[in-house]
């Protein structure tokens, strides 16, 4: 098994979607009822802003896609294109966090280290450009990657803007 990564381009789109769709659907099955993977799907997924800013990673293994995942200095702290409530406002390096944003992988390669291999890229990306600290909204499937790799929860909330509540926890680490 070989791990490559590389940022993603507008030609990457209809697969990223595919396997955001399959992540979604899938690897949320033990933590989420049906009713809540579907409303997921309003407050997840891609968000193309990141491929525009070159601040989206791919990774694939023995060059099929198995994941991704990215970082954003801007001020949406997640969503996807279509979730309400959206805001393209750059950051401050000295005062805010930078974002970890839409970390998937699919389910054929989980437990490989993609998100941890993801997570890694995007914190020496914001580091590069000035930030002491990554804060990110996670999933209950996001959740333990993000505790083994260095992340304490903030603030747990419910997200109804998808119909039923979904639960998230909002978490932040150190750079
Ligand atoms: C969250 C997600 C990206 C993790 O991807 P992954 O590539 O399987 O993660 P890694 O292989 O890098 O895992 C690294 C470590 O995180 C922890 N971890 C990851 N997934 C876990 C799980 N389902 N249960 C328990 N621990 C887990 C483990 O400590 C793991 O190390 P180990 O495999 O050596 O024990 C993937 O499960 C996913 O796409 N989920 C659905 C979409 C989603 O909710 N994304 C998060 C949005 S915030």
């Amino acid at each position: 098994m070989t791990l490559t990564h590389r940022l993603a381009g507008r030609d990457d789109l209809d697969a990223l979607r595919a396997l955001m769709e399959a992540a979604i659907g899938e690897l949320q099955k033990p933590f989420l009822d049906e009713q809540q993977v579907a409303s997921s799907r309003t407050i997840m997924g891609l968000d193309t802003q990141l491929i525009e800013d070159g601040t989206y990673f791919v990774v694939e293994n023995d060059g099929e896609l198995a994941g991704c995942g990215g970082w954003s200095r801007r001020a949406t702290l997640y969503g996807g294109d279509q979730t309400p409530g959206r805001d393209a406002a750059l950051l401050d390096p000295s005062k805010d966090a930078a974002r970890v944003r839409a970390m998937y992988t699919h389910p054929l390669h989980v437990r490989k280290g993609v998100g941890r291999l993801i997570l890694s890229l995007c914190e020496e990306a914001a580091r590069r450009e000035g930030f002491s600290r990554v804060e990110l909204m996670a999933t209950m499937a996001g959740e333990p990657l993000y505790r083994a790799c260095g992340y304490e929860a903030l603030e747990r909330i419910l997200d109804d803007r998808g119909g039923a509540p979904v639960p998230m926890v909002r978490m932040s680490k150190a750079l």
